[in-house]
């Protein structure tokens, strides 16, 4: 079972994402980090580059691989996804650019970019921590319901759901490219520990949906019940339709190694 967290708000729930990051690059200076773009893991990179600067942690070894990216945005779009990454993550965190990976969006390789993702993948991985959003529609990356659950990184098409949920980064939702490459879910789950992150009631369903709904590729998300160590991190309104709250709250408020995810 997913480890649930509820924090009073998405900055608390950044700091300990940031705590465990941070942690793990200590451990080992060579660590692949899995990197979400979006909104819900800004407050971890916010807190991770705090962080990283004030105890003086050095992360020149340190990879990232993106989940997705638009298929058709030019990389140089602010909104395409290598823009956000390198806004967002690599020059906040210092991080040394050739080692941040992100899918290749350009239409005339979207055939091949998944394989070229995987191979890059395999070289350097396996990812230590895997950030992660999901959708309202209960997607992984940009694993739309209906997706394989043990599929890879490949070309997909976005719904229009995820296309008017991110028309708030463009400027309409025509705007919004309908073609993506994202990694797979089996791509995912081969990471060792996955943070899932949900803020805000938009989220509720598709958090009681994946963490406590039945298995299915109608709710891409619902794969972290396959994975061994997975912590979701959630606000009070992202938490609210999960049957098992008093329990989670009670196992976190118990926790032999309180505060460590
Ligand atoms: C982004 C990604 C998506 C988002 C999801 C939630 O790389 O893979 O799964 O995490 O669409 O987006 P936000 O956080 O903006 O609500």
């Amino acid at each position: 079972m997913a480890e649930v967290v509820v924090v009073p708000d998405p900055d608390t729930g950044g700091q300990l994402a940031a705590r465990t990051v941070l942690d793990t690059v200590r451990r080992n200076p060579d660590a692949v980090l899995g990197l979400a773009t979006g909104s819900s893991p800004l407050p971890v990179y916010r807190a991770l580059a705090r962080l990283i600067a004030e105890e003086g942690v050095d992360v020149g070894r340190v990879s990232g691989f993106a989940l997705d990216e638009y298929v058709g945005l030019p990389p140089a779009h602010p909104e395409s996804y290598r823009s956000v990454i390198t806004r967002e993550v690599t020059v906040p965190l210092g991080l040394s650019p050739d080692r941040v990976h992100v899918p290749d969006g350009d239409p005339a390789r979207a055939d091949t970019a998944g394989e070229a993702y995987e191979r890059a993948l395999a070289a350097a991985g396996p990812v230590d921590v895997q950030l992660l959003g999901v959708g309202t529609d209960g997607h992984i990356g940009f694993n739309e319901p209906g997706s394989s659950l043990t599929s890879r990184t490949r070309l997909k098409t976005l719904t229009e759901q995820t296309r008017r949920d991110n028309a708030r980064f463009f400027g309409s939702v025509e705007e919004v490219p309908v073609h993506c490459v994202t990694q797979g879910i089996g791509t995912i789950l081969r990471a060792r520990h996955l943070i899932l992150l949900a803020f805000g009631a938009a989220k509720a369903d598709a958090v009681a949906a994946a963490v406590e709904g039945p298995l299915t590729a109608s709710v891409p998300a619902s794969a972290i019940q396959l994975h061994a160590h997975t912590t979701v991190i959630v606000d009070e309104p992202a938490a609210s339709r999960l049957t098992h709250l008093d329990y989670y709250r009670h196992a976190w408020a118990n926790k032999p190694a309180p505060q460590h995810i």
